[in-house]
C-alpha cells in the first residue's frame, strides 16, 4: 500500500482505477477498431488538418522498388458531391441501399497512380490505404476502402491528372460493427440484424494457418 501521492497514483493506474497516466491503445486494439464504416455522423465535419494528418503517414510507408508512384487527392465536404454519386457501398447487403440517407461520407482521400496499374501498384495501394485508415482510427475517426466506384466519373469531376484506383471515405462512424469468428465453410458475406448491427465474419488464425 503506497502512502505517498505519486505512489498512490501509480497503484491506481496499475489496478486500472484511473486513466492517468494515459494508456495508449495497443496495436491489436487499433486494428480491431479499424472497421469499414458505411454510415457516418453528419453533424461532424472532417477538417483539412485531419485529412492532412491521415495522409502524412504515407511517405513513411513501404513501396515496391521504392518508386512511390501513388498520389493523393483530399476531398472535403465542399467537394463531397463530386465523389458521393459515383461510389457503391455495401454490395453484399442486397436489400439495402447504403449509405442510409443522412449518413453519407462527406470526406474522402482519392488514391491515384502516376503509372499504369500493376500488381506492385496495387500492393502499394493496399499498404497505404490500411495505414491511413489506422491513422484515422488513432485520431478518433473511421473510414472505409472503396474499390467499387466509377473511375472515369471521379477522375473527371475532380479534374485528376491520373486515374483514381481506390477511394477512402473518412468520417465519424455512426454504425455498430462486430466481428464474428467464422469457419471455412461459412459465408463470408457481412450482414446486419434487425437493429442494424453490422456483422463481419472473420476466419480464425487456426483456419488461415497452412
Ligand atoms: C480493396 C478494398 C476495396 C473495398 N471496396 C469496397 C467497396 O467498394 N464498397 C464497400 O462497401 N466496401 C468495400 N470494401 C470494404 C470491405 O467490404 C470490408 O473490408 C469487408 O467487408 C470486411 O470488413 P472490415 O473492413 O470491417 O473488416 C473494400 C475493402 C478493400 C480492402
Amino acid at each position: 500500500m503506497a502512502d505517498n501521492y505519486l505512489g498512490k497514483k501509480m497503484e491506481d493506474f496499475l489496478s486500472g482505477k484511473t486513466a492517468t497516466p494515459k494508456r495508449t491503445m495497443t496495436f491489436a486494439k487499433l486494428v480491431a477498431k479499424n472497421r469499414s464504416y458505411r454510415g457516418y455522423d453528419n453533424t461532424f465535419t472532417v477538417r483539412a488538418d485531419q485529412l492532412r494528418r491521415i495522409m502524412s503517414i504515407v511517405p513513411a510507408c513501404p513501396s515496391a522498388r521504392n518508386q512511390q508512384v501513388l498520389r493523393l487527392r483530399p476531398v472535403l465536404a465542399d467537394e463531397a458531391d463530386k465523389v458521393l454519386p459515383h461510389i457503391r457501398l455495401g454490395g453484399a447487403l442486397r436489400d439495402m441501399k447504403l449509405p442510409l440517407p443522412g449518413t453519407e461520407p462527406r470526406a474522402f482521400i482519392v488514391i491515384c497512380s502516376t503509372v499504369a496499374e500493376d500488381k506492385y501498384v496495387n500492393m502499394d495501394i493496399g499498404i497505404v490505404a490500411q495505414t491511413m485508415l489506422l491513422q484515422a482510427t488513432e485520431i478518433g475517426l473511421n473510414g472505409i476502402c472503396i474499390g467499387a466506384f466509377d473511375h472515369a466519373a471521379v477522375q473527371q469531376s475532380l479534374a485528376l491528372p491520373y486515374e483514381p484506383l481506390l477511394i477512402l471515405a473518412i468520417g465519424k462512424g455512426a454504425e455498430h460493427i462486430c466481428m464474428v469468428e467464422s469457419t471455412e465453410s461459412d459465408s463470408r458475406n457481412y450482414y446486419r440484424d434487425e437493429k442494424g448491427v453490422h456483422y463481419v465474419p472473420k476466419l480464425s488464425l487456426e483456419t488461415i494457418l497452412l
